[in-house]
């Protein structure tokens, strides 16, 4: 048996995630780490300490071009993803992995996926959670029937709407084969998060149409509704799907308290445990990285092109919150980008109550 070719990777943003990333990919034979970039020449000191590498740079555009890497990485918070991308397409890269959320706006996507389109290169996004055991527990109960004909998915968490609710949405579209979202319905509330770096409404609901008839309920921030069985704040996620003979969802969980999974089905009330663990999960992720770049047609599961259609959701969501009423799929530019007319929205609506 053939090892297969090692794969060249980059990684720029050696913050929390960027070393989840460097991790999984140090242990991955088929993977070889080249070089790290951070704005903080410390943390691109400890990366090339830790993981034995060379190379190190505060300019990813200059590692870039220095390295021509099969696979270029970034972890950086969400307001840098257009420019690293299109270093990332001109260097040449194979595959561009990122963070979520994809993007601050529509206009960004766009372009963002319009460059990767046109130079084939493939992306793959950090909705990992999915691989948590209680995850795919709960995809193969729906999958199998046990809880008949779905006609509702699900997923909410406490955490704001920037951090929390693409991985809301891509899960439950999971659990609905990935069916088309049609349309969107939003509504949103509160302006104090939109100073955070995850800038976002406090809270937003959305409910979406998908192609097949199933509804889609998501909510994530100050507001939705709590998990009570999951301690860790961030944690306290619900995903799920409901069908004509039962129900099957996740609690995220983390730190081995309160998540996991539970159905009932017409053969009862069953459950299991399972909490999300970034070790755990980012070794098949990256894992799946090499195989789609090993075979065209091994595509990943976080692959870019089902991210940008969750991110649309979300940004159909806050558009619908601006102009009321049903928003349709797929969305075009926009003239001012959804966050600022979000909250332009939500701060006029403030001096009017006032
Ligand atoms: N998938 C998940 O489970 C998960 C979990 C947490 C965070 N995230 C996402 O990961 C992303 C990063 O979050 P984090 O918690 O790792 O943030 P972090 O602040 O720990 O790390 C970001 C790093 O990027 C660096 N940086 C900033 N500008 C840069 C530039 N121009 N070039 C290179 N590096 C630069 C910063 O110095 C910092 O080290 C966010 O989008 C966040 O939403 C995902």
């Amino acid at each position: 048996m053939s090892m297969g070719q090692t794969y060249t990777v980059a990684v720029a943003g050696m913050g929390k995630r960027g070393t989840h990333h460097a991790e999984a990919v140090s242990k991955n034979p088929r993977f070889k780490l080249v070089g790290f970039c951070d704005i903080d020449q410390g943390r691109v000191d400890a990366a090339k300490k830790q993981f034995g590498v060379d190379y190190g740079s505060l300019d990813s555009i200059q590692m870039l071009k220095d390295l021509k890497p099969d696979v270029f990485i970034f972890c950086t918070l969400p307001d840098l993803r257009l420019p690293l991308i299109r270093a990332g397409v001109e260097s040449g890269a194979k595959l561009i992995a990122y963070e979520k959320p994809i993007a601050t706006s529509m206009n960004e996507a766009i372009e963002m996926y319009r460059l990767m389109r046109a130079a084939g290169v493939k992306s793959v996004i950090s909705h990992q959670h999915r691989y948590g055991e209680h995850y795919s527990k709960v995809k193969e109960i729906i999958a199998s029937g046990a809880i008949g004909r779905v006609h509702t998915v699900y997923g909410h968490a406490l955490g704001w709407m920037m951090h929390m609710m693409t991985h809301m949405i891509e899960y439950a579209s999971w659990y609905n084969d990935y069916a088309e979202p049609e349309w969107v319905i939003g509504q949103a509330d509160g302006i104090e998060k939109f100073s955070d770096n995850h800038p976002s409404p406090d809270y937003i609901s959305a409910l979406v149409q998908y192609s097949n008839g199933v509804r889609g309920v998501f909510e994530t921030g100050a507001g939705a509704p709590d998990v009570p069985e999951v301690s860790s704040w961030w944690r306290k996620c619900r995903v799920g799907a409901q069908g004509s003979e039962g129900f099957a969802e996740v609690l995220t969980g983390g730190g081995g308290e309160g998540g996991g999974w539970r159905a009932v089905t017409k053969d009862g009330v069953t459950s299991g445990p399972g909490s999300m663990d970034y070790e755990h999960d980012m070794g098949p992720y990256v894992q799946e990285i090499v195989d789609w770049l090993d075979d065209d047609r091994k595509i990943h599961p976080c692959n870019g092109e089902t991210a940008y259609k969750g991110f649309e959701v979300m940004m159909a969501a806050c558009r619908s919150a601006v102009q009321r009423g049903r928003v349709t799929l797929p969305l075009g530019p926009s003239q001012t980008p959804e966050l600022e007319a979000l909250k332009n929205a939500l701060s006029s609506k403030n001096l009017i109550q006032a």
